[in-house]
């Protein structure tokens, strides 16, 4: 095995937690703990459904008759009914000709770089794209070209430098990206590829639930324009494992000819259950995703005002940029021992001198959670 070559100060320690007495709570298992109760900003869970009861009870029941897991692949014995069902109801909601579910979002987005470039291609992607999608690309062998993060202007020029050659061009965004909370111009980008003919591929990981009409995704209003969408259910769905909708000729060419589909075992029956469930939810509560941009809207603010660092964010997702590696750890070392989980990114997560503290609004966190916060972080020296 090759010996680490990463930093001292950047190794990281895998820490441990258990559900708290709140909704948003968590307890902190880990040794040298200073205080139990953390009030969670840093999962991905925004809704809370992981720990709803519904939810929770539709992933028990499915498990007494379909099983915990679902034993092989979905091209053995692992194709359960529940699969076709999410698989359904998710098409029917996004207005998508297919949907393919996948064990994870890592998986998927792998699947889906593959599906869209080869050796012949080069794909022009965002710099903040997910780790995923570069494996991806890693794993297509296709030439990556980088475009300056949600800039059209670099990313029309970057086509056009590869416009004229042989190769076919594949576009990879997210419509909201997970370390800057930023959203992209999703119709701009669209409106790029139509005009130049090229494919785009967007992940909605973080956006479903909550961007778009009723939470659909920014990619909702854009179907005929985008190539394929990408999403998980382990954040606003509360469960795990993920999707792919794309129409039916490029699903079907998934299907017969996808490693990743093929050669996995099938999502767990408990977890599609659990993820179907979220998405009635979710389907049966508009306001959700609504009210959520409205509290972080409320949250940004309220932080700009007493602290002097910048804040990045127009989502649920905010970062409180402090710049240097070790202040930012001194930060959230603070922030933990006054009660609040906010964690520490750090290059090469994010950019030399952009240390920041991720921030993730969740549903349910009341007016007094955000007034104690910010008289927390007046409290950093
Ligand atoms: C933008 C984005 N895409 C994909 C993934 C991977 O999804 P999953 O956690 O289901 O593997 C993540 C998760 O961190 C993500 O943030």
């Amino acid at each position: 095995m090759n010996k680490i070559k990463i930093p001292k100060n950047r190794l990281r320690r895998l820490k441990t937690y258990s559900l708290g007495r709140k909704p948003y709570e968590l307890q902190n298992l880990n040794r040298g703990k200073i205080k139990n109760n953390l009030i969670d900003l840093c999962s991905n869970d925004y809704f809370g459904l992981s720990r709803d009861n519904d939810v929770i009870k539709a992933s028990y029941e499915i498990s007494l008759s379909e099983g915990l897991g679902s034993g092989s692949s979905r091209f053995i014995t692992g194709s359960r009914p529940i699969h076709k069902l999410l698989e359904t109801e998710l098409a029917n909601w996004l207005n998508k000709e297919k949907v393919l579910l996948f064990p994870s979002g890592f998986q998927a987005n792998i699947a889906a770089v593959q599906a869209l470039a080869n050796r012949n291609s080069v794909v022009i992607a965002d710099k903040f794209i997910h780790n995923s999608l570069l494996v991806g690309v890693k794993a297509s062998g296709s030439k990556l070209v980088r475009f300056v993060h949600n800039n059209l202007e670099d990313l029309e020029n970057k086509i056009l430098k590869f416009h004229s050659t042989q190769k076919s061009i594949l576009i990879i965004v997210e419509s909201l990206y997970s370390m800057e909370g930023s959203i992209a111009p999703l119709k701009e980008i669209a409106g790029i590829c139509k005009k130049y003919n090229v494919k785009l591929l967007v992940d909605e990981a973080h956006a479903l639930g909550i961007l778009g009409p009723e939470g659909k995704g920014l990619s909702y209003d854009l179907t005929d324009d985008i190539t394929m969408i990408t999403a998980t259910f382990g954040k606003s769905l509360g469960s795990g494992g993920a999707f792919i909708a794309c129409n039916s000729k490029i699903g079907e060419y998934l299907i017969q000819t996808s490693g990743a589909f093929r050669y996995t075992t099938a999502l767990s029956p408990a977890l599609a259950a659990g993820a179907l469930k979220s998405l009635q939810k979710i389907k049966s509560n508009k306001e959700w995703g609504i009210n959520l941009l409205s509290e972080s809207k409320k949250w940004k603010k309220e932080i700009l005002d007493h602290i002097n660092f910048p804040v990045k964010g127009d989502s649920q997702i905010l970062s409180i940029i402090v710049g240097q590696e070790e202040k930012t750890i001194l930060l959230q070392k603070h922030l933990e021992k006054n009660g609040f989980l906010a964690i520490a990114i750090r290059p090469p997560t994010v950019p030399i001198n952009e240390s920041r503290i991720r921030l993730t609004i969740r549903r349910g966190l009341n007016p007094g959670i955000l007034k104690n916060f910010t008289s927390v972080l007046k409290s950093f020296k």
